[in-house]
């Protein structure tokens, strides 16, 4: 560990002692932990193994952890509005409807549109709904443990009315990430993870549009901080929350001011992806990965891969949207 690397944790450890958080870890580890959704109609946390092809429920009142395996590598996964069990998934460069009750091993699923047919080794990443229940779902090129290919990802709008041929908001991006609204729902914020960067774009919800992005952070402003920013979420003060990939944290930031406000250190490299849950929407819940580890590194890192619960933070979220593209499967 270097000093840069030491001051850093001894900082974190600090800043959380003082302000009392808690950080509990609620799963076993998975492979590749991501896409965190928290459904409060069911008080239901919902994320995928990406590469394992699984998706996962897990509801806090029991403990109780369930999971179904769909064929490919799945990511995002989002509720919809009109029926809390038809859930919408990314399977490969796949939108599927997906009928699960979020307990049984059953499920029936049904294929939508399949985009991005130029770059068939592409596939879905980050996704979330806007309040109108469209689908903004990301993605990105062929990955392995050491190459990427680049700019093959594009941020798509998925509708009701363009199902058959989703519309392209952003591209060409190396990997589609973050997403997140303001409360105000006039901003949206967005991450190309390579870039280090954190862009808001105004935001129209009537039309759905975005337009005049501008860098509100940039990693590369703090050179004590390591790693990617990879999934977000945003609190109730509308600052942003978020994942560090191979930078073992979860950071608060300022978008209006571009402070760094705060580093959460959390015992993964692979930080994928955060959300809020709970019934009071106050604990955050984070999502990690040990997909890249070699076996030394897991050794270091037993908990890498898990999912994890952040309390005690001093805010928290506002309800998330579900989707509103189908109706039945
Ligand atoms: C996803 O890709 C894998 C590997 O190419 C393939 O076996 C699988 O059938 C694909 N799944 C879907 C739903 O397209
Ligand atoms: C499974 O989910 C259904 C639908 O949400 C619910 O009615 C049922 O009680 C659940 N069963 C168990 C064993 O959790
Ligand atoms: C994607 O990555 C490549 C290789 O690092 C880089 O040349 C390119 O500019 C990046 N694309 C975007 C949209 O940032």
């Amino acid at each position: 560990m270097t000093t840069t690397q030491l001051s850093f944790y001894l900082l974190c450890y600090f800043i959380n002692t003082c302000f009392c958080i808690h950080l509990y870890q609620i799963t076993p580890p998975v492979d590749h932990g991501e896409g965190p959704t928290w459904d409060c109609r069911k008080n239901l946390l919902y994320f995928v193994d990406i590469h394992a092809g699984n998706v996962y429920s897990y509801e806090p009142s029991s403990g109780n952890l369930h999971s179904i395996h769909l064929n490919g590598e799945v990511s995002p996964v989002i509720p919809s509005k009109r029926d809390p069990e038809l859930l919408i998934v990314g399977v490969n460069r796949t939108v599927v409807a997906v009928e699960w009750n979020g307990n049984s091993s059953d499920y029936q699923s049904k294929p939508l549109v399949t985009v991005s047919k130029q770059f068939p080794m592409s596939r879905f990443n980050d996704g979330k709904a806007d309040k109108q229940g469209r689908l903004w779902f990301g993605t990105m090129g062929y990955e392995t443990s050491t190459s990427l290919a680049p700019n093959q990802g594009s941020l798509y709008k998925i509708t009701r009315n363009n199902l058959h041929n989703p519309s392209v908001m952003i591209s060409p991006v190396n990997i589609s990430n973050g997403l997140a609204w303001n409360k105000a729902n006039n901003k949206f914020y967005y991450i190309d993870t390579p870039t280090r960067k954190i862009v808001e774009y105004d935001y129209d919800d009537a039309g759905g549009e975005i337009k005049n992005g501008r860098v509100v952070f940039d990693l590369s402003w703090y050179s004590s901080i390591k790693g990617f920013p990879d999934g977000m979420t945003i609190d109730r003060d509308d600052n942003l929350w978020v994942a560090l990939y191979s930078g073992s944290a979860v950071i608060k930031v300022d978008p209006k001011t571009g402070y760094l406000l705060q580093i959460v250190a959390i015992p993964a490299e692979a930080v994928t992806s955060a959300i809020w849950g709970g019934q009071n929407l106050d604990v955050l819940y984070i999502t990690t990965s040990r997909y890249r580890l070699n076996k030394e590194q897991r050794l270091k890192q037993p908990y890498a891969g898990s999912v994890f619960a952040l309390t005690d933070l001093g805010t928290g979220g506002v309800k998330g949207f579900e989707a509103d593209i189908v109706d039945e499967i």
